[in-house]
């Protein structure tokens, strides 16, 4: 299958290039697309065929959910049997933007799209070009990141890419991402809301307009030895080819990358820093991250993806402090370090 790449106007996307990409989703093909978050690899969601060759394409394993995007809260009762109170008053904060919920589905969404469970996933991105292609299609899209299982997220055309060149039909290149770091996921199917992914909108807001405390579905999956409760959260995740080790702070990094270097080889670092970091040798590729979170995300994964193309033996990232503003960015630190050390 050859790719085709079409640029797309971030902010006004054309219609005519919309219209090739409705055109492939309604038959069954695969379309990979911006959202403000990540880029997603997209397929109609009611075709149970057309979802599976997202599998096939990601290298997923079958069990692992998938998430479906609809254009507005409305549309949302095309997939899900039920609207709580709690997805109301979400949705009307939050949407459009970087925030999924998981709800009981309708029979006429496939098993292979909600992993053979009884929920489904659904989001309503901002992003211009996804909002676009939404409205268009009149149909509900299904769209993990377009990404190969388990590695970086995508937040420019050239990583999708780089992962899935030749396994999609078309890739709207709408230029780099914003938020950089995958939507935050709440679990409302069950008494009380719970979090199965930390993302860009934070535990502390979704509190506040809930009125209630929510429970962290996904911290025990951190401890390492501890069985996943939830098939679709893999421990390791969005990982570059490169072993990824952390430090806790930049001077146990340095003293790390001159063990390395005493041995010969060329690492890269991602320093904490608001100014320009100094390599300690030219055997070290330095690209600093601002000590601001929502900066820091939205350049993430395309740091990562640039040393990761420069084939060092291991890139050594430090861990921002644990305070809720960072717990995105730590959690996917913590899976994309998951036994690399
Ligand atoms: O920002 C985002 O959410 C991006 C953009 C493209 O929208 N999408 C994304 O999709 O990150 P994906 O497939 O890479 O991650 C979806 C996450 C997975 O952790 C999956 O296990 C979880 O959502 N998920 C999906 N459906 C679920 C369900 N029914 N129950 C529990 N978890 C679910
Ligand atoms: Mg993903």
């Amino acid at each position: 299958m050859q790719t085709q790449v079409l640029p797309v106007h971030a902010e006004r996307p054309e219609p005519e290039i919309i219209q090739k990409a409705v055109e492939i989703l309604r038959r069954g093909g695969l379309v990979a697309f911006p959202t403000e978050t990540v880029y997603g690899i997209g397929a109609n969601a009611l075709d149970a065929e057309a979802a599976q060759s997202i599998f096939n394409a990601k290298g997923r394993p079958a069990r692992n959910p998938l998430i479906v995007h609809v254009p507005n809260a409305e549309a949302v009762e095309q997939v899900a049997q039920s609207w709580p109170k709690d997805a109301a008053i979400l949705a009307e904060h939050f949407w459009p933007g970087p925030m999924t919920l998981v709800l009981p589905k309708k029979s006429c969404v496939p098993a292979t799209v909600t992993g053979g469970g009884h929920t489904v996933a659904v989001r309503v991105p901002a992003h211009p070009v996804a909002q676009a292609l939404l409205r268009a299609v009149e149909l509900p899209i299904a769209a993990p990141s377009a990404n190969r299982s388990s590695r970086l997220s995508p937040t420019e055309a050239k990583h999708v890419l780089r992962d899935l060149e030749g396994m999609i039909h078309l890739l709207l290149d709408g230029g780099p991402t914003t938020r950089g770091i995958e939507s935050t996921v709440i679990d409302l199917s069950v008494p009380s809301p719970l979090i199965l992914r930390p993302g860009m909108i934070s535990v502390d807001s979704i509190e506040k307009v809930l009125g209630k405390h929510v429970e962290l579905g996904f911290k025990q999956r951190l401890v390492p030895g501890q069985p996943l409760t939830s098939p679709g959260l893999l421990e390791k995740h969005y990982s570059p080819y490169t072993p990824l080790e952390i430090t806790e702070t930049n001077e146990t990094g340095r003293q790390r990358i001159e063990e390395l270097i005493r041995k010969g080889l060329r690492v890269g670092w991602v320093p904490l820093a608001n100014e320009e970091a100094s390599a300690p040798s030219n055997k070290v590729i330095v690209m600093p991250l601002p000590m601001d979170p929502v900066i820091y995300a939205q350049k993430f994964y395309a740091t990562l993806h640039t040393l990761d193309l420069l084939s060092t033996a291991r890139i050594f990232v430090t861990l921002p402090p644990d305070t809720p503003a960072w717990m995105a960015v730590r959690d996917r630190l913590l899976r994309a370090s998951h036994n690399s050390n």
